[in-house]
């Protein structure tokens, strides 16, 4: 529980994080590019993906969305079945194959979102630059719905309510963040 949280969000680094990946995109005129990023991409990251898509065509805006692992052992699989019941239960479809994340996503993305401690650190270590890691925001610094969360718990070994919770925060986040690229300029 962090009570300065609510005021902080979306806090300061991810205003920052979403305005010059929209102006990287702009200035090359092309899609804005966002990966989402967990441990497994089974749960989720591709949760995240499947929201921020759906969102995104519903607002006509010109992104393009991907998700990745760290964890490589479900490369190729669709998300758990458990995550694709409840999304669909939103409406949201994911049909997204898991894969492990690369170095040279962080050139191909404008900005790679993690969704707790474990995925901020790694990425860190990946990104191996400064340049590359001020394209790293984590999730919850966009969900200003839920004050009380600063990661996006893994539902992996929880029951149903575990899922729910995610997807409570991937929508609030990604709505935020959507909003987030349109005051940015974003089409
Ligand atoms: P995710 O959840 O990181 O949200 O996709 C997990 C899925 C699988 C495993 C861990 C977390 N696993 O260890 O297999």
């Amino acid at each position: 529980m962090n009570s300065t949280s609510e005021s902080n969000r979306p806090t300061l680094h991810a205003r920052a994080a979403v305005a010059e990946a929209v102006e990287a995109a702009r200035e090359s005129d092309r899609p804005l590019r966002i990966l989402f990023v967990c441990l497994g991409n089974i749960c989720r990251s591709p949760a995240a993906h499947g929201i921020a898509e759906q969102e995104a065509a519903r607002r006509n805006m010109k992104i393009e969305i991907d998700s990745a692992g760290f964890y490589g052992g479900h490369a190729g699989d669709l998300p758990d079945p458990r995550m694709r019941r409840a999304a669909a239960a939103r409406g949201y479809t994911l049909n997204h194959r898991a894969r492990k994340i690369r170095s040279f996503d962080f050139d191909d993305f404008d900005i790679v979102i993690g969704m707790d401690d474990n995925n901020i650190s790694d990425l860190q270590q990946l990104a191996g630059t400064v340049e590359r890691a001020r394209k790293i925001v984590r999730m919850t610094d966009f969900a200003t719905a839920h004050p009380d969360y600063d990661y996006v718990p893994d539902p992996y070994y929880e029951g149903p309510e575990g899922f729910e919770i995610v997807l409570d925060l991937l929508e609030d986040s990604c709505s935020e963040l959507l909003d987030l690229c349109e005051e940015s300029g974003l089409k």
